[in-house]
Formats: structure tokens, sequence, C-alpha cells
């Protein structure tokens, strides 16, 4: 959550930082701010003739754009930016980042969560600190001014002030004595060093460097060190430095009104991506896993574990391989996994999902596996991200970078490779081969979703009054069902809750009336009939019904009022078709309640903190 950009180099870094925190805005968007020098003068001088100006809004960055509109930085200088989602403070003007000391002659933006704010504060406060904000982040900015007091180097300040604090972070820093300068600093929170031609960038996420930066260095943990127009210094250990290889086009909308359509669309390629050069006539090849490949024949369990989107994901491959693999699986939601008292399940592997590779509670549920000695294997699509480098080994999504709040393409992508797993694991199933050739046929049945768009539009706009709705599936479709709830819930700010649909006469049937929808996922599968049964209930009830259904099925439209349908498949991949069709309705129905459905209210993409 927040996303930090600094540059240094021969351009206006207004410019670039603003650029940079726009493709970093899905990280928080509640208020906004930059740190530049500028020849025209601004609050506090630097010695020179530049002098640096600080602008801070709140709301979008829209706000911010239209503060800095008449401003430009000077080349050479240095300059940083922040979008924010607020954890300590409500967001306003004064609890946006860039923070400052006491005197104005330090700047800082900040992510991540600083624990012994309280303590630092208080011992800062004695000393004659004077506080602005409500943030943990301005201690830190005081704490370097009272440690660059004593008069040590700013790099020495730096150590010792990293020393003081307990937390996450990623920092970006400009001291005044040292205006060409952005000094950094990462811990547990992700951070990335970009570099171009006698120019180097500061960003969050490898996606904001696209098109400007030609090399990258993901910066590790407790790696600290600066960025400067003639050259940059890593430390405590030696940086690797990678070529990146994004181009402008992955953070832009490719003329869509939304990140969130353009990643509902790249849905063929990115399902393909995910299988390409893993499935082939000879079987399944998953080339992150051979490092650990006897381990895993080893294995007699797993457990999944994850967060939101990718915890739905984890419900459909524990689903996966239990059917395929035959191996017992459980699944587990990161937040609680962390705290519980586990029992020792001795011969069980852990995957990770997470898009990220940086939620919080996966990555704090992962470490406290990995004490306990146990096989870790991740699923993440961020190359280079805390969870990606902490598992033992793993598979990438290749999905691309996934900007809108709400999780789409990453997550169909997920359920590709779960499904590859459980067949790489499933030695003795006699299925294999129809199973693998199937997936590769989900693609195409992808595209023939996507030609329907516009009747998920009208559809959308037909049930556009409901505050309520209800989601029903069995088997693989109930997780689907909890996603699809999931999608609406975030994008609509409408109320939708997913049940399994045996449950239904347990308890939540009685919610059920024409002012209750209810969709239900009715493909032709083991459990179809049991679903009719359900729909005939829900019927009987004056429920309305909106069913996703299998293409030629002609029973159905007899019971549901509405019906969409996909292709046929095999019902292992059924979700993939499935949660395809709910998100293009979750999309419109946002889209027509008049939300910024890219950018939810009170959420942000990448839950770092708890
Ligand atoms: C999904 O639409 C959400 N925005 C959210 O539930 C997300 O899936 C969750 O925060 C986990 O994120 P991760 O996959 O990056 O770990």
């Amino acid at each position: 959550m927040c996303g930090i950009a600094g540059y240094v180099g021969k351009k206006d870094g207004l410019v670039v930082v603003m650029n940079c925190l726009k493709r970093l805005e899905y990280r928080g968007y509640d208020s906004a701010g930059v740190l530049f020098f500028s020849a025209k003068g601004g609050s506090a001088s630097n010695g020179q003739n530049d002098q640096a100006e600080l602008k801070k809004s709140p709301g979008k960055l829209t706000n911010l754009e239209k503060k800095v509109k008449n401003s430009c930085a000077t080349p050479l200088l240095a300059s940083i930016g922040h979008t924010r989602w607020a954890t300590h403070g409500t967001p306003n003007e004064t609890n946006a980042h860039p923070h400052a000391d006491c005197h104005q002659k330090i700047f800082l933006v900040h992510n991540g969560i600083i624990e012994n704010y309280r303590e630092l504060k208080e011992q800062l406060e004695k000393r004659g600190h004077k506080f602005k904000s409500q943030t943990d982040t301005e201690t830190v900015v005081h704490l370097l001014e009272d440690n660059y007091d004593k008069g040590a180097t700013f790099e020495k300040t730096l150590d010792l002030t990293l020393k003081k604090i307990v937390g996450a972070y990623a920092f970006g820093i400009i001291n005044q004595d040292e205006p060409q300068k952005i000094y950094f600093a990462r811990l547990g929170s992700p951070l990335v060093l970009g570099i171009g031609t006698k120019e180097y960038f500061l960003a969050s996420d490898q996606a904001a460097l696209a098109g400007m930066a030609k090399k990258i260095i993901y910066l590790k943990e407790g790696q600290r060190g600066w960025i400067s127009p003639t050259g940059f210094k890593v430390w405590p250990n030696k940086p690797i430095i990678e070529r990146l290889d994004l181009n402008t086009e992955v953070a832009q909308k490719s003329g869509l009104e939304h990140f969130m359509l353009k990643e509902i669309f790249e849905q063929p390629e990115t399902i393909k991506n995910a299988l390409r050069g893993r499935l082939s006539t000879n079987g399944v090849k998953l080339g992150g896993l051979e490092s650990v490949s006897k381990k895993l024949s080893k294995i007699k369990n797993l457990e999944i574990i994850a967060c939101g989107t990718s915890y739905n994901a984890g419900l459909i491959g524990k689903l996966l391989f239990e059917e395929i693999s035959d191996i017992p699986t459980s699944v587990s939601l990161a937040s609680e996994h962390r705290y519980q008292q586990i029992a020792h399940r001795p011969d069980t592997g852990y995957i990770f999902i997470s898009q990220s590779g940086e939620t919080a509670d996966t990555l704090a549920a992962l470490k406290k596996i990995k004490t306990q000695g146990y096989l870790t294997l991740g699923l993440v699509n961020v190359v280079g991200s805390a969870i990606a480098r902490e598992t033992q080994a793993g598979i990438y999504n290749h999905a691309g970078p996934e900007i809108s709040v709400a999780s789409t393409k990453a997550f169909t992508s997920q359920l590709t490779i779960l499904a590859l797993m459980a067949l790489c694991l499933g030695t003795k199933n006699k299925n294999k081969k129809e199973l693998a050739r199937e997936l590769t046929l989900i693609p195409n049945k992808v595209k023939l979703i996507l030609k329907q768009n516009d009747q998920f539009k009208a559809l959308a706009k037909k049930y556009l009054q409901f505050q309520n709705f209800m989601f029903i599936g069995r088997k693989y479709n109930y997780p689907t069902a909890l996603e699809g709830t999931l999608k609406l819930k975030e994008i609509s700010y409408v109320h939708a809750e997913g049940i399994a649909a045996g449950e239904l006469k347990h308890g939540s049937l009685a919610l059920i009336d024409p002012h209750f929808p209810i969709f239900t996922l009715t493909n032709k599968n083991s459990v179809y009939e049991k679903m009719l049964s359900n729909m005939e209930e829900v019927k009987a009830r004056g429920g309305k019904i909106i069913s996703i259904a299998t293409a030629g099925d002609r029973k159905i439209a007899s019971v549901a009022n509405d019906v969409i349908y996909v292709p046929k498949t095999l019902e292992p991949f059924e979700p993939l078709l499935n949660s395809i069709a709910l998100q293009l309705f979750a999309y419109h129905f946002g889209v027509l309640r008049g939300h910024d459905v890219d950018k939810p209210r009170n959420l942000a993409k990448s839950v770092t903190v708890e």
C-alpha cells in the first residue's frame, strides 16, 4: 500500500515523478504529495539558487496534478513523490507525504508501518521535536534530524536511524544538504531502483518504470543507499542489476475505459502465458519446481495459504489437487493462519498464492511456516517480490502487471497454474491427457465469453436498482460463487453473499424474496440436477434468478429469469469460464453505478499492512 517514486537526472523531475505516481496510484489514492527543487523558490532554501517545494493534496492524484500544473523541477536535482493509503491519521493534506523535519531540511516518503512510533515520538517530543501530523512516518524524519544533528554523515545517520525502527518500510529521503541525492532503504515493503542513461529512479513497483529505465535493481530486505545523477550506492550487500523489459503498453489502458476491463479482456492471452512452455504432448513441465522435485515427490498433503481473491483461487486449487492428484489439501486464510496454533503435519507442502507477492499476512504466514522446516512453494505474479523470494521454489503467473485493484486476470492465471500443478502431481490420473487437452482450449472459450460483453452490460443495467445479491454454486462453482461476490462487493459497494447451494435451506433461503436476486452457477456437470432443484426452491419463493449455464442447455431458461451461456468445458475448469462472466457483470454494474472501478473506495492493490 502507498506508492513511492523518485527521480534524479537531466529531465524535469516533477514530470517524471508525477508520471510514475500515476502508474502507482493503484497502490493508494487517498492523498498524494511531491517534493522537488525549483528555481522559482518555495518554502525553504537549500542554500543555493533552488528551493525545496513541498506540495500535497488530499484525494486522488488529479488534485495534486492541478496544484503543480505551473511548476517545474530543476534538472539534476532530486524529486520524490508519494501516493497514500492511510494507516495512521485521516487522509488530509497534513498527513500526506512527504513529511519534513522541524527545519524543513529533510523530507521523507514512506510505505509500510513504523510499529514503535509511539515510543519514538514520545522521546523525540521530549527532545523538543515538533510534530505536525498524526502519522507514524513523521517520527522517522525527526529521528533522522535528531541523529544528523550529531554531526554524522547522512549515510551513517540513515544506518543509525534504521537501527532504531521496528516495522516495515520503504523510504525515499531528500536531505537539502545534498539536493542531488535521494537516499532510500527497504525492509518488508517493496522498492526498486531504475537505471537509465545518467538518470536514476526509485519506485515501489517496476511497472512505474516501464519505458523509462533500462535496468532495474530489486532491492533486497535491509538494503539501503542513494542515487544521484552521477551514480548510485547500495549497501550492506552488493545489488544485482537486471534488464527491465517492460514496455509502456503494460502501464496503459490501451484505449479502454478502465484497467479492469483491459485486464478482463487480456485473459485469453494471460491464460496462454500461464500454459506456455509448461504443457506439451509429453505432459506438464514446471521449471520453477524442478529444484524441489525430490521433496515434492514425498509430499502427502498440501496446504494452500492466501488472502482475498488468491484465497478463492486456493479453494478451487484444493478441489483440483484432491480430484486430479489425489492429494489431501487444506486451504487457510493467511490472516488467520499466522496467529493459529498449527498441529504438526508431517509430509506437508505449503503453497502461498499472491498476485502481488507482497501481501503482509501471506508473507507473515510464510515466514512462520519456514521456521518449521516445511517445503514452501510460491504462486506469484510479481517477479522478484517478497513471497517469490522467500519461498523455496515456485511458479510465476506471467500475467503482466495487474493495475486494477480488483483482481481478474491474476485469478484465472492462478487457476490455470493450479490445474497444471495438479496435473503434474497427479502421476496416476488416467484422465490427464483429456484434462491437459481441454486446458489448451480454454483461451478460445474465454474469447467467446468476452464477445458477450454487451449482454453483461444489459444485464447489469436490468438489475442496477438491487442492493443485495446472492451467488450459489456447488463443488468447483462454490468458490467461484464466492469470488463473484467479492468482485461485486469491492467495485459496486452492494451487499453480496456466496453460499454453497446445498446450504441454502439451512438458513440463507430466508433472505430470498423478489428484492434479493440470486446468481446460480448451473453448468451441465455432475451437480447440474441438484442445482436445478435449488433454483426451483428459489423460484417458488419469488426469487429472481440469473444463471450462468452451459451453451445449448434449453432446460435452464424455463427456471431462470436471465441466462448467460458459457462454452462447455470439463468440470474442473468451469471456474475459468464462469469467473470471467461474473467479472464482466461486476465491472458493468460498478461502472453503471458511477464508481471508479479501478480504484474502489477504502481499498488498495497491495495489502502490505495487516
Ligand atoms: C481482489 O480483487 C482483491 N483486491 C484482494 O482480495 C486481493 O486478492 C488480496 O488482497 C490478495 O492479494 P495478493 O494476491 O496480491 O496477495
